[in-house]
């Protein structure tokens, strides 16, 4: 085989003695009884040796901090141990992981059938060798392409862009967005000397005073132009230069959905009212509006739930207005609400014009609708655009989630873990509000921040590490295989926490 050079040879076997070493941790951490989930074996349950971060993690953060800022550091994990549904720090506990790197691990930690692309001796080259994809893409590209990636693709998109991480798959939709508004205005015309010349020096009319708009309370990554279209918290914008573009406001839905139909349609309105006054606004100021950004759940920014027919209608106002519709499927992409997509719950009449990716996809990038595709080279690019090895990772994730039927596993233990929380509720109508959610993508509020914080840190000495979003809510983001007895372990640690807590 030609890949393996001598050096080629050594990484081959240490890889080999890596897979054995997961696979043999994993016996010994699980042996008599372990769980087998969706074809990964696991842990029984939470097992704790120390308060989380223990000692090993604040030694290990007290080193790093030498080194750079470790504000955000909650603990350090053993990711050879870590398995399933189950994360392992560093002090020998085991957790049950309901954040998953927040919201980015799909079928577990060490899935067999994971490790089994590792150990595969033609997928070797690809690990070792990242290539410049947009330049010289290595000889499977186009077929990995099709499994993974447009084997999943929204309806009536064939066009895949791949990139690093969210925020640039963002940011890079709204660059087609920008090249394809210019290419429609100069009507099939080459651009002229002066914009040539203009750009280079951040000028008129080379760089145009165009605008994308997007929601309160939206997160879409923190590079310049998905910043721009970001307004959940300061933390994020504090400090950073960014263009006036327009923002409209995000409905705050009032729960239970069932009790205030009425009203929330009129906030959703009052919403979509704003959305045609602001394009109108800054068309007229010479600042056209030609993007759209929005989450279809807004993650970060508090899980804030909008209607299909809101989304429906947004699509519609875009359309007549020939603003591009981008749907940021970072977070909510890759089968948690219960299906693939997330804006597959809207019933859009079509798809949108640009789809978003990242996180539980492995790969970020971004889908599009074949007018959005720039027509000359090096517009969209950056060295690496993407990573091959993640594409081929994907394709076993896509694999198992039809493999075991993981969509369905989604729906029936969101549904499960919604009727929990509902309970709660009730039992807990001063601490527990706002249960909402689509498949394992489900969160609840408490009265404040610091109520909330209190939680999720009592959560964790009792073996569950879930995470925070918005100001006071708490988000699940579970794998694709969490399924009911996860959500039980869950659902008795938060009833004995509440209980202490009310
Ligand atoms: C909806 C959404 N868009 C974009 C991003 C940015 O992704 P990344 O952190 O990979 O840049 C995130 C990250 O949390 C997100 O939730």
């Amino acid at each position: 085989m030609a890949i393996f050079s001598r050096s080629g040879v050594r990484l081959w076997s240490l890889l080999k003695k890596t897979s054995r070493l997961c696979y043999a941790s994993q016996h010994t951490a699980v042996d008599s009884s372990q769980y087998v989930t969706a074809g990964c074996p696991e842990p029984n349950g939470p097992s704790l040796q120390t308060s989380v971060p223990g000692p090993e993690s604040q030694r290990l953060i007290q080193e790093l901090d030498k080194i750079q800022n470790t504000g955000s550091i909650q603990f350090f994990v053993d990711y050879a141990k870590s398995q399933g549904n189950y994360i392992a720090d560093v002090d020998g506990n085991v957790m049950l992981d309901i954040f998953t790197q927040i919201a980015s691990i799909p079928i577990g930690y060490n899935h067999p059938n994971l490790l089994d692309v590792m150990s595969q001796p033609e997928n070797l080259s690809t690990f070792i060798n990242r290539p410049a994809l947009a330049v010289f893409p290595p000889k499977d590209w186009v077929q990995r392409l099709k499994s993974a990636l447009l084997s999943v693709a929204p309806p009536g998109m064939h066009q895949v862009q791949t990139m690093a991480c969210g925020a640039c798959s963002i940011e890079h939709g709204q660059k087609a967005m920008f090249i394809t508004y210019q290419r429609k205005k100069r009507g099939g015309m080459p651009p002229s000397q002066e914009e040539l010349s203009s750009c280079l020096s951040n000028l008129k009319p080379g760089c145009p005073d165009l605008t994308v708009l997007s929601f309160s309370g939206a997160f879409h990554g923190r590079t310049m132009g998905a910043l721009a279209v970001t307004h959940s918290k300061w933390i994020h914008k504090l400090d950073f230069p960014t263009p006036d573009w327009p923002m409209a406001t995000f409905p705050k839905l009032k729960y239970p959905l069932h009790e205030n139909e009425r009203e929330n349609m009129e906030i959703e309105n009052r919403s979509l009212d704003e959305v045609r006054d602001k394009i109108e606004e800054y068309n007229r100021r010479g600042r056209p509006v030609v993007g759209c950004c929005i989450e279809p759940i807004q993650a970060e920014g508090g899980d804030n739930f909008a209607s299909p027919r809101f989304f429906q209608e947004l699509q519609k106002i875009c359309k007549e207005n020939e603003v591009v519709l981008l749907i940021d499927e970072v977070q909510t992409g890759c089968g948690s609400t219960g299906k693939f997509w997330a804006h597959e719950h809207f019933n859009l009449p079509e798809s949108p014009d640009i789809v978003a990716f990242s996180k539980k996809m492995l790969t970020g990038g971004f889908y599009y609708k074949d007018d959005l595709r720039p027509k000359e080279a090096f517009r969209i690019f950056n060295t690496w655009v993407g990573d091959s090895s993640k594409v081929l990772l994907l394709e076993a994730v896509i694999n198992t989630i039809k493999e075991y039927n993981l969509l369905d596993n989604v729906k029936d233990t969101g549904k499960y873990l919604k009727d929990g929380l509902h309970e709660m509720e009730k039992k807990f109508p001063h601490c527990v509000s706002n249960v909402r959610g689509l498949g394992t993508f489900c969160s609840v509020d408490f009265p404040d921040g610091l109520f909330r914080d209190n939680i999720l840190n009592k959560l964790r000495s009792r073996g569950v590490h879930a995470g925070a979003c918005g100001d006071r809510s708490m988000r699940f983001r579970p794998t694709l295989v969490f399924q009911k007895h996860h959500a039980d372990i869950f659902m008795d640690a938060f009833e004995k926490t509440l209980q202490e807590n009310q």
